[in-house]
């Protein structure tokens, strides 16, 4: 029997724009909705099936995006409405996908439903942000945000505190007002109506707050000294997801992701929560412990081995190595002249492990961190706290797209430097070299949608990172595939005692079509290799 065919967000690749950063069509030297419609064929060529974007609605930027003002319209520094629908309809003529970003757990301050808020207490919209008069003078409780500081502002104007887990900028909305969700929901359907197909939902596990507003208890963790007890992770934001799903189903084959923030090292179980029963809540989750791994076989298998198990049966997991607020991965990893190899190792783990890979603009290319001077920087973390953090613009600057001035990404000065490495480091270059990075990734990701073993087929491991190597079958039906990733600078040996007749159909190391009687293999330093069972002997 032929079973059903999966949903594109199960067997798909999701590939994340920075939108600011991807391609400047105006120069202006800020990236463009434009400019991401003129690059659909480079990511068609790559093989992605589905584009989140980062928020494109009308924002005053103080978090470059995540403080929208206007949910229903597109800021005009990214293009107009048409131009945004003119990326859906032309992503859709490629077969790509549209996830929007959904920043809902709070707005930009000059959003009108806060300017209203803020104008009275009696407003009609007081109560879908989060109000509360101070205690003997100071603020609420003591909730900090998340960018430093109170997480409460004084507003003199009505003589209250509102709440910002991020921002005094970014006021929280109030999830427990059931007007607000409807606004939300309406808001929601206006996309799903012109054919968006999916949102990524930001900070999903913080839109809840306690009831009591109680103060949390102190921790010892120096980042955050506080224990989020009663700021996020609420029971009560279930209901609300459980909610927000069925506004979602409404409509065919879309899709939420959530991301569930936590500090490091990221909590799997409390991620995969957010999918509920595996079908009533999210219909994926991103969950950080990844992130925050050190380079090791070992450590990596781990991780997601925990996070399979967290994953509820119906439901459906999801990988990622970096985001727009993290380090890129291939500066994490390290390594110093070995950290593209370890690049290559980590490119063949993400795209043949089990779960929905999203891949971050530029990771095809094996871009890096931007060291940037301090005049340089402009997200609002890193001008907080530099020296100590450099902020997150590190990991934004612009797609390197070729060897021309700014990367080939505008003809203007771009709003962030473009990495130095651009002369080497860019698509054309790496489009005609069959050994890139671009050109491993673009195989990954065909092999990856050719055979659905890869994607879809069951995770079985063979060598559990010891000695740091990771090896596993990947199993569906009568099509078998084995990985092998030598995560060291070093030989290594492995004898998994299979025989029967096994073909390389991916390799940093070997050439295609290699073929092998049994799985007693001598690995190459930092050699990644898939290979698939051809039959017996
Ligand atoms: C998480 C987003 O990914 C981050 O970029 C943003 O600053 C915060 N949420 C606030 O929206
Ligand atoms: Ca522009």
């Amino acid at each position: 029997m032929k079973s059903s065919p999966s949903p594109w967000w199960k067997t798909g690749v999701i590939y994340q724009i920075y939108p600011r950063s991807f391609y400047d069509s105006n120069d202006d030297g800020i990236g463009d909705i434009k400019g991401i419609t003129l690059k659909l064929d480079y990511l068609s060529w790559l093989g992605i099936d589905a584009l989140w974007l980062s928020p494109v609605n009308v924002s005053p930027m103080y978090d470059f995006g995540y403080d929208i003002s206007d949910y229903y319209d597109i800021d005009q520094c990214y293009g107009s409405f048409d131009d945004f629908t003119e990326l859906v309809d032309k992503a859709h003529a490629h077969g790509i996908k549209i996830i929007m970003d959904l920043v809902i757990n709070h707005t930009s301050h000059l959003h009108k439903w806060f300017v209203e808020s803020r104008s009275s207490k009696d407003n009609r919209r007081r109560a879908w942000y989060i109000w509360h008069p101070g205690k003997n003078g100071k603020a609420p409780n003591n909730w900090r945000s998340a960018f430093g500081g109170s997480a409460w502002e004084f507003d003199s104007h009505t003589g209250e505190y509102y709440l910002h887990s991020f921002l005094k900028e970014q006021p929280d909305l109030n999830w427990r007002n059931s007007e607000m969700r409807k606004s939300i929901f309406k808001m929601m359907r206006h996309w799903l109506d012109m054919g968006v197909d999916g949102f990524r939902l930001d900070v999903v596990n913080w839109f809840v707050k306690d009831d009591r507003l109680r103060s949390n208890p102190f921790t010892i963790k120096p980042l955050d000294p506080e224990k989020h007890k009663y700021d996020r992770n609420r029971p009560e934001v279930h209901d609300y997801i459980r909610e927000l799903r069925s506004v979602v189903d409404e409509y065919d084959a879309r899709m939420t992701v959530g991301e569930v923030f936590t500090l490091p090292p990221g909590n799997p179980e409390l991620s995969a929560s957010f999918l509920g029963n595996g079908t009533d809540e999210l219909h994926l989750a991103f969950d950080f412990s990844i992130m925050y791994r050190f380079w090791s076989a070992r450590s990596f298998y781990k991780c997601i081995k925990k996070w399979s198990a967290a994953i509820p049966e119906k439901g459906w997991q999801c990988n990622m190595l970096s985001n727009h607020d993290q380090p890129r991965s291939r500066s994490r990893f390290l390594g110093g002249t070995d950290s593209e190899k370890r690049a290559r190792v980590a490119a063949v783990f993400l795209l043949t492990i089990k779960g929905t890979p999203f891949l971050y603009y530029g990771e095809e290319l094996g871009m890096k961190n931007t060291r940037l001077a301090r005049s340089e920087i402009v997200d609002p973390l890193g001008r907080r706290y530099w020296p100590v953090y450099r902020g997150r613009d590190c990991s934004r600057t612009p797609m390197l797209w070729s060897a021309k001035q700014h990367a080939g990404f505008t003809h203007a000065r771009p709003w962030l430097p473009v990495d130095s490495s651009y002369k080497t480091l860019n698509v054309r270059a790496q489009t005609g070299d069959r050994y890139s990075m671009l050109n491993l990734y673009r195989n990954l990701i065909h092999l990856r949608k050719k055979h659905r073993s890869l994607g879809e087929g069951e995770f079985i491991p063979e060598v559990h990172g010891f000695k740091n190597v990771l090896a596993y079958f990947r199993v569906h039906g009568d099509e078998k595939f084995f990985i092998v990733l030598n995560f060291s600078g070093k030989e290594k040996h492995i004898n998994a005692g299979n025989t029967g007749q096994w073909r390389v159909m991916l390799s940093t190391h070997r050439t295609r079509y290699e073929h092998f009687t049994s799985l007693k293999i001598t690995l190459a330093p930092y050699e990644a290799t898939v290979i698939k069972w051809m039959g017996k002997l």
